[in-house]
């Protein structure tokens, strides 16, 4: 039985073009904490009428949304890189998109062109001062927290040269307040820089390395002793992207039978490789040190899930996609061998936890799933997974309801003490919905929903501050 219907699901695709800043009037429930949320996500999902070949090549656009005495006032904008204001001018595509967008004109137009757009769609952070839209394959864009203006690239005073990239996870650790950041040059030997950007916001690289192979890395697991990658046995036939008939995501291979290292660096930059089943992964939950074993949560796929040419996104068949599941992997450092164990088989992306769990052994993760427990579908639920007892708390937004990330705030340091929120579009209004949740009863009544006058194209990630930003 299907859960939803297409039509539905594709609404929740179409380009927003406005920029806002309103007091939302429609607040239903009582908002219980004060600060700001930021989410990004693409905003553009066509260039007058042009489509992009996949979501994730949407040009970003910065969401707030300011929590304070009980009321909510909303605001949005584009991230103005020079490549979006060029687009803006011509009103075309001009920049070939990463994963499935092309430059109109046939393969003779992309030919050799390997100029991508810095879309700065990915996530956006409030650190050391600095409101950062972050994109893995380029450097962050500073915006201005208080209108979301943009100033201009931030490269740290120098600190991160050209060419130098700046991951869309970093990982804060709460303890030392200290971000921790990675970027990743990939070639037939892949460049790994780790990085921290302090609390004053100076960037400082802590080391560098070489590893084998191609490296397509989106997040890592941080803990007080160890940076963990997880490197997906993914091949780069660069050729077809040279000559212009694919995008770079197109080009990506999942090796068959090939082992996907878990590569675990000490603060010294020392490298350990874990050979594990074939799987690909985005996101990690968390990981953290059991004795001498390493536990790492994350979500696997049994392949990449690749877009095919000539499919278009909006029409793919959910019964094909591969879903993500939540595995736990038991890294022994002693014996050099990893177990893995599949802690959730639901389709599930997104996952979320306490930030002051952190790389500290944690027991509750939080992510999006499909609203019924097999087969695969768009995320439409959120999920509280006990990882102690496997209790499981499912609320359910189905059939017109669609979920993206959620995002824990916390009340106090007890794990359990917070609120899970997230944006839900709303297919029967075409809007979109902020729901706040009881971290500790999921699935209860949300403690509210702050309906926004339009709708938000499904985002990807986003985070929370204690600080607000309004004048
Ligand atoms: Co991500």
């Amino acid at each position: 039985m299907a859960t939803f219907t297409r039509s539905d699901w594709q609404k929740g695709y179409k380009s927003q073009r406005g920029e806002y800043s309103y007091w939302v009037q429609e607040v239903r429930g009582h908002i219980p904490f004060t600060g700001t949320l930021f989410r990004n996500g693409p905003g553009l999902l066509d260039r007058n009428g042009q489509p992009y070949g996949h979501p994730f090549d949407g040009d970003g656009m910065v969401c707030r949304f300011s929590f304070v005495d009980g009321k909510v006032h909303f605001c949005n904008k584009f991230v103005r890189t020079p490549e979006f204001l060029a687009e803006e001018r011509a009103g075309k595509i001009l920049y070939r998109g990463v994963f499935g967008t092309q430059k109109p004109g046939g393969w003779w137009q992309n030919f050799f062109d390997r100029k991508l757009k810095n879309i700065a769609n990915t996530n956006v952070i409030y650190h050391g001062g600095k409101l950062l839209a972050l994109w893995e394959g380029g450097q962050p864009y500073r915006l201005d927290p208080h209108n979301l203006d943009t100033i201009g690239r931030e490269n740290f005073n120098s600190a991160l040269a050209p060419g130098q990239v700046f991951t869309a996870h970093p990982r804060f650790d709460s303890d030392s307040g200290v971000l921790w950041g990675f970027g990743v040059e990939p070639g037939l030997k892949s460049r790994i820089r780790i990085f921290t950007v302090d609390g004053a916001g100076n960037y400082q690289e802590q080391y560098q390395t070489k590893v084998p192979g191609f490296c397509f890395l989106h997040d890592f697991a941080y803990t007080e002793n160890y940076q963990i990658f997880a490197q997906n046995p993914i091949t780069f036939d660069p050729l077809p992207f040279l000559l212009g008939f694919k995008t770079a995501g197109m080009c990506l291979e999942l090796k068959p039978d090939t082992p996907t290292m878990l590569l675990v660096f000490d603060r010294s930059g020392q490298l350990q490789t874990y050979p594990t089943d074939p799987c690909f992964i985005f996101h990690h939950s968390n990981a953290y040190l059991e004795g001498e074993t390493i536990i790492l949560d994350s979500v696997c796929y049994a392949t990449y899930p690749k877009l095919e040419p000539n499919i278009n996104f909006l029409d793919v068949d959910f019964d094909r996609v591969i879903p993500g599941q939540l595995w736990r992997f038991y890294i022994h450092q002693r014996t050099g061998t990893v177990k893995r164990q599949l802690l959730l088989s639901r389709s599930c992306e997104f996952p979320s936890i306490h930030p002051q769990y952190v790389g500290k052994k944690y027991r509750y993760v939080y992510m999006g799933c499909t609203a019924t427990e097999t087969g695969n579908a768009p995320l439409q639920a959120i999920i509280k997974l006990d990882l102690e007892t496997g209790e499981q708390q499912v609320h359910n937004f189905a059939p017109r309801g669609f979920v993206g990330e959620p995002v824990f705030i916390p009340n106090s340091p007890v794990e359990e003490d917070g609120w899970v929120v997230t944006l839900v579009f709303n297919a029967e209004k075409e809007r979109s919905e902020l729901v706040i949740l009881d971290a500790r009863q999921v699935d209860g009544e949300p403690v509210a929903i702050v309906c926004l006058e339009h709708h938000i194209p499904y985002g990807l990630h986003g985070s929370f501050t204690r600080e607000v930003f309004l004048r």
